[in-house]
């Protein structure tokens, strides 16, 4: 979604050359327009382009745009095509008000009616635009900046996170009601943004406003207010994100770096979770956290649906019940919960509307919640009885790699405490399951050292359709695979369920669909099977197994090996070798790999 950026007190530093900074940082959460204000004592100072951040900073050349607080803004649209009009900041009629805005207005049109009515002139096709006007019109009426701000957030109704700034004042009023916002305090300088990332090279020290919060902030100061108008206290939380984990490192993209962090990610993700005896010691989740749970659903969307698709066959094998609902159906028609059912919210950014909306839908309906998050602060992780964090450390890239990763080890670590708190018992498999994931980072660092995709990105870079099959982990790894080389290359492809195939996808199967068969060493027999299905069609096939598969070397034209381990880990491995060889197809056809076209990263609206 959109990314809001906004300083109070520059130092040293020109505004507009921190507001580029915290705006480039966020440019994953939208990248179709974007736009810097300024207030001065005469009005406010704007300016905003279709286009990247490139073409913003290009713009701000030849402007004057100069002041000691500013608010910026990277969009991904929603209400109005990306145009110079469209972008943000959006201001009043006079100028003296400039907004910026991510999320949804859902009254939009009805304050939009009511301002036309009064006079108000329009020069967007935005839901945003209806703010600058309100707040203009409260002032006009002798309204303190504070309480026209305030006043105005009341009248909005939807899920937003907002910011402006108004001539004369040297602070910047944000306020958040479903959309994150988080503060940042510096030593003399204090930030405004969407995402820590945005100014983490100048603070790690955190503010995370809950829904209804209304915050003032100055270069020294920054006063929250809560829903209700009263002075909040809100803790400064320390993040242990590093700035150079937000920075590119040498690499040519955010995704191929993150793909190179899996190994520290999955490290990070278990290190101190599995104790000398051979037990799992998940943090704030003591043995028999979990007695009383008699069932489990999980709700997520993309790459985490598929890490939760992950944990399911864990859990089922293990014997909890356990579902797996995709978080937008879920969110609309929920399934029945029991007063012992735990719901389990999957989600990277804990920010996601739709698994949000879920969460809340069980919540609603006496289930107890666990948000299994990377982002300490997030609204999942706040709004859920508890949070289970994964501790990949910052995602750039738009597309999810090192935390799909990170999941499945935080989730199998989850699935082994669920499972003896629920069955009283453990697997007598647990001992091979928990080795397989204290070798899981050398192993992947192995997977990297040793790939060598490109050949085979070159072979497959335009062909009609590229298939992804496999069963038990591997179906997952399968979608995956598939979601993660549409997402970048464009190119069509769809990942299955391997013994779906011959129940109709089989018709689409031809000498110029690849097909990406995924063995996790688990039911290999079976879904050689469905690739000689494949191969007698004439499609040429790859497969990705353990270098000691000589059965599937000898069943594949192509053959991407990694070592030799549990199913529960192979997954992952082959995840990666699937990951590299979207990158390579990308980036042979040129595609804008970190920033893909009609995505982004944190999707805030349902
Ligand atoms: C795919 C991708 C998305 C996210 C999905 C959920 O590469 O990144 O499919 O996985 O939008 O996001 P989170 O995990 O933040 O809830």
């Amino acid at each position: 979604m959109c990314g809001i950026t906004a300083v109070a007190g520059p130092g040293d530093e020109d505004v507009v050359d921190v507001l580029l900074g915290g705006l480039r940082n966020l440019e994953y959460r939208g990248y179709d327009s974007a736009g810097v204000a300024t207030p001065g004592d005469g009005g406010v100072s704007v300016v905003k382009r279709e286009g990247g951040i490139d073409d913003l900073a290009s713009a701000l050349d030849a402007a004057a745009v100069a002041g000691s607080v500013g608010v910026g803004h990277t969009r991904w649209s929603t209400h109005g095509a990306p145009t110079d009009a469209n972008a943000h900041p959006h201001t009043d009629c006079d100028d003296r008000v400039a907004v910026v805005h991510n999320g949804i207005i859902e009254n939009y049109s009805t304050l939009r009616e009511e301002l036309l009515a009064r006079g108000h002139s329009f020069t967007s096709d935005t839901d945003t635009e209806v703010v600058p006007h309100l707040v203009a019109e409260r002032l006009a009426a002798g309204a303190s900046a504070a309480e026209a701000f305030r006043d105005t957030v009341a009248r909005l109704d939807g899920r937003y996170a907002v910011a402006m700034v108004v001539d004369g004042e040297d602070a910047v009023y944000a306020a958040r009601d479903g959309s994150p916002l988080v503060v940042g305090v510096g030593d003399d300088r204090r930030f405004v943004a969407s995402d820590v990332p945005s100014f983490l090279e100048h603070t790690a020290d955190v503010v995370f406003l809950e829904d209804g919060d209304v915050v003032r902030v100055t270069a020294d100061d920054h006063v929250v207010t809560d829903a209700d108008g009263r002075r909040a206290d809100r803790d400064v939380n320390t993040v242990d994100w590093q700035p150079e984990d937000a920075e590119r490192d040498g690499f040519d993209h955010y995704m191929l770096k993150e793909i190179h962090e899996q190994p520290a990610a999955v490290e990070r993700a278990v290190n101190g979770r599995i104790t000398a005896a051979g037990g799992v010691d998940l943090d704030g989740f003591p043995p028999g956290s979990f007695g009383d749970v008699d069932d489990v659903q999980i709700v997520a969307c993309g790459t985490s649906y598929h890490a939760a698709l992950y944990a399911r066959q864990l859990l089922a094998e293990r014997g909890v019940p356990t579902q797996v609902f995709s978080a937008g159906e879920y969110a609309t028609t929920p399934a029945p919960v029991g007063d012992d059912t735990l719901v389990v919210g999957v989600t990277q950014s804990g920010e996601t509307a739709d698994t949000l909306a879920s969460l809340q839908a069980a919540a609603d309906r006496g289930a107890r919640t666990l948000a299994v998050t990377n982002v300490v602060g997030s609204t999942a992780a706040r709004t859920c009885d508890d949070a289970l964090f994964i501790r990949a450390g910052p995602e750039i890239g738009v597309a999810a790699t090192k935390t799909f990763s990170s999941q499945v080890a935080t989730l199998t670590l989850l699935a082994e405490r669920l499972a003896e708190d629920v069955t009283g018992s453990v697997p007598e498999e647990r001992a091979a399951v928990l080795r397989a994931l204290e070798r899981l980072p050398s192993d992947l660092q192995d997977v990297l050292d040793r790939a060598a995709v490109e050949p085979l990105a070159a072979q497959f870079r335009d062909r009609d359709g590229h298939f992804f099959i496999g069963r038990g982990v591997a179906y997952p790894v399968a979608l995956e695979g598939a979601l993660k080389f549409k997402e970048i290359t464009y190119e069509h492809a769809e990942g299955f369920a391997a013994g779906e195939l011959k129940h109709g996808p089989l018709a689409l199967v031809t000498p110029d669909t690849p097909v990406f068969a995924v063995f996790s060493g688990r039911h290999d027999d079976k879904t050689l099977n469905n690739v000689e299905e494949v191969a007698s069609r004439g499609a040429p096939v790859v497969g990705v197994a353990s270098e000691e598969s000589t059965d599937v070397v000898d069943a594949v034209d192509e053959f991407l090996p990694i070592p030799d381990t549990h199913p529960v880990a192979a997954g992952v491995l082959a995840n990666v070798q699937l990951q590299l060889v979207s990158y390579h197809v990308a980036d042979l056809l040129g595609r804008s790999i970190d920033k893909p076209r009609n995505l982004a990263k944190s999707v805030t609206v349902e």
